[in-house]
């Protein structure tokens, strides 16, 4: 059978690469995807985007299931518009993409159903949202309402940093549609982790854990990007806090969609903050799995994923086990300059094609393009074309072999302006492999 996956991302990318392993699939097509799936064995890339493209395309082609990658398609309805047209897709409905799209939706079903978060209220009137915050002291937390493609939040450390964030999103409109309606939300301090599930709207089947690293620079510091590079597992989510994740957030979050209505069938994300008390509360939830967490998690997959998505699809989940290669994963993020703003881009990158010649399927390493374009002598010829442009991505016996090997894989890849962390998965080494 043939498999459509949409987006162009490394999460995408890593996505199709595994389904590609699957022994039933002849090829997976990916909408519209970058260099790095045009050169991998077994994908196809297809230049199309919009939906209506997308549903011609999987008619004619017979595609037997499309499996949604990025978060906007999903939030402006794709799922329904294939579910109508009769034509097999995994993601949640536009409805409950509501879950990521709308951050007051978000809390409201939260408060609604008992699932812990930060204390927040939503705001579309500015004097209303500057009076809250008199009462409150820094840091706090302005959120954009609507989807801003990792530009939505604001930690403000100081009052006179959130009137500032208040105003860019609510007078000046800075984020448009998106910041039109803002939430203010109680900072919380701890560590950070991101808990990803399969759901097929009743029956939850958690994916390995991972821990995610959004700030550009080492040791936590710059500004917030999409994530600079991601491990597998975090350590940090042990049995029993993987319990009550399960417990007090997974459950309740299935349960309390199928009671409002609106089953919700497609990977869900929950950004989680772990405090030192060992609480954990819901930073925000996403409608699709994470980039880069799905590298790492990918590399460590060695059950056949069509089979897991067509048990998601017959709403069978809880009939599956799911195996993972005990071995860590680390992926670092090569990203360009300019990165989280306006990056450079049409930058050769070299040491690329030597590498990815030689890679195979059973390696225990493999490298996801994000922003990358072939350029004049074609395939011989890898641009940057984006933000974040390369995950190398690796395998190891502990956290710290995973950091060494993905880092000397990443040594040998060159392009101008390389923006690089060093320390992706130091948490991870620093708690339990030093
Ligand atoms: P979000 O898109 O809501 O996950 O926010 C992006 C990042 O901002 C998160 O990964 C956290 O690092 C940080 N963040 C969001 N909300 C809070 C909060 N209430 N307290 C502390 N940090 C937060
Ligand atoms: N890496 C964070 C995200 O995908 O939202």
């Amino acid at each position: 059978m043939n498999l459509l996956v949409i987006g162009s991302g490394g999460r995408e990318h890593a996505l199709a690469w595994k389904l590609s392993q699957s022994s039933r699939i002849r090829k997976v097509y990916v909408a519209p995807g970058n260099a790095g799936t045009a050169l991998e064995p077994g994908l196809e890339n297809i230049p199309f985007t919009a939906i209506s493209d997308l549903v011609a395309f999987a008619q004619k082609e017979k595609i037997a299931l499309t499996v949604v990658g990025p978060e906007s398609p999903l939030a402006d309805g794709i799922v329904d518009v294939f579910d109508a047209a009769g034509l097999k897709i995994f993601g949640p409905t536009k409805k409950a993409a509501q879950l990521e799209a709308s951050k007051t939706f978000a809390k409201a079903f939260m408060q609604r159903h008992g699932i812990p978060t930060a204390a927040s209220a939503s705001f579309d009137n500015p004097s209303e949202a500057h009076h809250y915050i008199e009462q409150k002291e820094g840091p706090i937390v302005i959120k954009a309402d609507g989807l801003a493609a990792g530009k939505g939040v604001v930690i403000a450390m100081t009052l006179a940093d959130a009137h500032e964030a208040i105003d860019t999103m609510l007078i000046e409109n800075k984020l448009g549609e998106a910041g039109a309606r803002i939430l203010i939300e109680d900072y919380l301090e701890g560590e950070e982790a991101s808990f990803i599930v399969m759901s097929d709207g009743r029956n939850v089947l958690p994916l390995a854990t991972s821990q995610d690293h959004k700030r550009l620079l080492d040791n936590d510091k710059g500004p917030n990007t999409g994530g600079m590079g991601a491990y597998s597992p975090a350590q940090i989510v042990s049995p029993t806090l993987h319990a009550k994740i399960m417990r007090e957030i997974i459950t309740p979050t299935i349960q309390g969609m199928a009671r409002d209505g609106e089953l919700y069938t497609g990977f869900l994300y929950a950004g989680l903050m772990i405090t030192p008390k060992g609480e954990v509360k819901v930073l925000e939830f996403n409608c699709r799995l994470g980039d880069p967490e799905t590298q790492p998690i990918m590399l460590r997959l060695k059950s056949d994923l069509t089979i897991l998505l067509e048990h998601a699809m017959n709403r069978t989940l809880d009939k599956v086990e799911i195996e993972w290669d005990r071995r860590a994963a680390l992926g670092v993020v090569m990203a360009a300059e300019g990165y989280p703003g306006e990056p450079r881009k049409n930058d050769a990158i070299t040491g690329l094609a030597e590498i990815m010649i030689n890679q195979s399927s059973t390696d225990d390493f493999h490298i996801f393009h994000s922003g990358t374009v072939f350029g004049n002598q074609g395939k011989n010829e890898i641009l940057t074309a984006g933000g974040r442009i390369l995950c190398v991505t690796a395998l190891g016996e502990n956290i710290k072999l995973a950091h060494q090997r993905a880092y000397d894989i990443a040594s040998k890849i060159h392009f101008k302006g390389c923006q690089m962390r060093h320390d992706i998965g130091y948490k991870g080494i620093g708690n339990h492999d030093k």
